[in-house]
This record gives C-alpha cells, sequence and structure tokens, in this order.
C-alpha cells in the first residue's frame, strides 16, 4: 500500500492553472510546486515561472494559448479554473446594486466565469486523457450553493452581482458534467471556498464572523489541503465532489 506522502507527492506532474495569477490562485500554484509539479499559469495579469499572457473572454486567444501552455509543459495532467470575475473587479455595470447591474457586465462575467472552463475543459480533455493521474479542479462559491445575505452588506460600498452567482451555481453543475463525460480516466472536482479576508469594512467582517461557525473569514492558506487533496491520487476515487471550505458559514 502507498503511503500518505506518496499519494501525495506530485512529482513529474503537469499542472495548468487558469486565473494562477490571483489571491487564490497564487496559492493554488504554491501547493503544486511544493508537492513536485511543473507549473503554467495563464491569466491577463503576470505571474512568476511559467506564464501565458491571455484575455479569457476571447475564446480563439484561449484555445491557441491552452493549446502552446500544453505544449510547453509537453503534456497534462492537471487543470485547475480560477480565473473570474470576482466583488473586487472594478468594470462598470459590476459589483454595483442590481438595479445598476448591466447586461453587458453579466455577459463579460459569464465568458470568464463560465464560458472559458468549458473551452479550458475542451481544449485539455484529450491530453489529460492520456495522462495516468487526469485531475480537474474548478472554483465555485459558497454563493453557488447558498443565496447572498445582502443584510451584510448594508452601509458597506460592497455588491454581490447576480452574475457572480449565477456562473458559480454553474460551474457546480459542470462539475458534475465533466466528471461523468470524462469518467474513468480524468476526474473532476469543486473547491468551494467562503469569503477571503482582504481588508473588507469593518462592519462586513464582524457581521460576517458573526454568521460562521470557525469564527473568522477564511485566509487563502485555508485551501492548500483542498487543492492538494483534490489535484492527485490522496482522492483517487473522488469524483463530481464539490469541497466547501468555508467555516460552516453554508451550513445553516
Ligand atoms: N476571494 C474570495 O472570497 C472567494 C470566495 C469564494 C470563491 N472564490 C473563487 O476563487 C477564485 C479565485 O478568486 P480570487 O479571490 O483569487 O480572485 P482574484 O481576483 O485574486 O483572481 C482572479 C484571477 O482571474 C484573472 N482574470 C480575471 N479576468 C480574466 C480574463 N478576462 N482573462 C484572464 N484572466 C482573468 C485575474 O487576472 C486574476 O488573476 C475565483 O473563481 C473566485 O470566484 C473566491
Amino acid at each position: 500500500m502507498k503511503t500518505l506522502n506518496e499519494l501525495m507527492r506530485l512529482d513529474g506532474r503537469r499542472a495548468l492553472v487558469m486565473g494562477g495569477s490571483g489571491h487564490i490562485g497564487r496559492v493554488a500554484c504554491e501547493t503544486l510546486k511544493e508537492l513536485g509539479a511543473r507549473v503554467a499559469v495563464l491569466d491577463a495579469q503576470p505571474s512568476d515561472g511559467l506564464f501565458f499572457p491571455c484575455d479569457l473572454k476571447d475564446e480563439a486567444a484561449t484555445r491557441k494559448t491552452i493549446r502552446y501552455a500544453i505544449h510547453e509543459l509537453k503534456g497534462l495532467d492537471i487543470l485547475i479554473h480560477l480565473a473570474a470575475y470576482v466583488g473586487t473587479t472594478k468594470i462598470p455595470g459590476w459589483a454595483v446594486p442590481f438595479e445598476k447591474q448591466t447586461v453587458q457586465a453579466w455577459e463579460e462575467a459569464l465568458k470568464v466565469n463560465l464560458t472559458s472552463v468549458f473551452v479550458g475543459v475542451q481544449e485539455s480533455r484529450e491530453d489529460l486523457q492520456t495522462s495516468a493521474h487526469g485531475s480537474v479542479v474548478l472554483f465555485s462559491s459558497i454563493y453557488g450553493i447558498i443565496g447572498p445575505d445582502f443584510r451584510l452588506y448594508e452601509g458597506t460600498e460592497m455588491a454581490n452581482p447576480a452574475a457572480y452567482n449565477a456562473s458559480k451555481g454553474g460551474i457546480l453543475q459542470m462539475t458534475k458534467y465533466f466528471a461523468t463525460l470524462l469518467a474513468p480516466k480524468v476526474r473532476v472536482n469543486a473547491i468551494s471556498p467562503g469569503g477571503i479576508h482582504r481588508n473588507q469594512p469593518n462592519a462586513f467582517v464582524e457581521r460576517y464572523r458573526q454568521k460562521t461557525p470557525l469564527g473568522r473569514m477564511g485566509r487563502e492558506e485555508d485551501l492548500k489541503g483542498a487543492v492538494a487533496y483534490l489535484v492527485g491520487d490522496l482522492s483517487c476515487y473522488v469524483t463530481g465532489h464539490n469541497l466547501v471550505i468555508d467555516g460552516g458559514f453554508s451550513i445553516w
């Protein structure tokens, strides 16, 4: 029987991280590297290491860049997708009250948060299937599972756009769709983080904390164990699962 350490190691595995330059993305890349994987990042913002710039709103560019990245990695074992328009993304008609949210922002967000997952999996499918350890990890959110409690945002400039929730719910359905489609060679799972503490207004942080059984907002580091578990052989009999890392926020 393999040891836990043997099951956890990713030596020789090749990983592509879409959205790997972001806050959680950087931690996901670090986790992969710590475990021995070779990591390529595809993002609009630069990152250290093997980096491929790409605007995920552009389908043709995304397909071409993914092909190129896989060529440079000489194959693919792991695909992680975390790229997203999030609550702090600064575009007009996005993180504003519902009556001011625009269809243009909605459509752009769906392209990044959801359509680029479809494209990413379509382009990498064959390479993942030829790996003996093909694994896909998609990032949803507590807002893919539960509705927003707008009382949390009262008196702040914060907002929770409708397209964010729609796209994160969509990620969970795509996880199940791809899990059955790509089985048995490739496993597909989701991680749903709760809110990560990043200098939000005190009133919000305090209300959020009160609603969280473990009594605090998340930290990027809280996601390391989930990434390590789902990308490799520790979870070799797990597919179509949504691993919720939210301090219990969504259980009541
Ligand atoms: N931070 C949280 O509280 C939280 C909570 C639940 C879920 N999540 C999810 O975790 C994932 C990572 O979130 P994060 O907090 O690290 O966000 P982040 O904004 O730090 O990272 C998102 C990344 O996506 C990239 N991106 C956005 N639009 C792009 C485009 N058009 N083309 C290429 N790249 C693009 C950004 O450049 C950025 O590097 C997201 O899917 C998010 O929905 C985050």
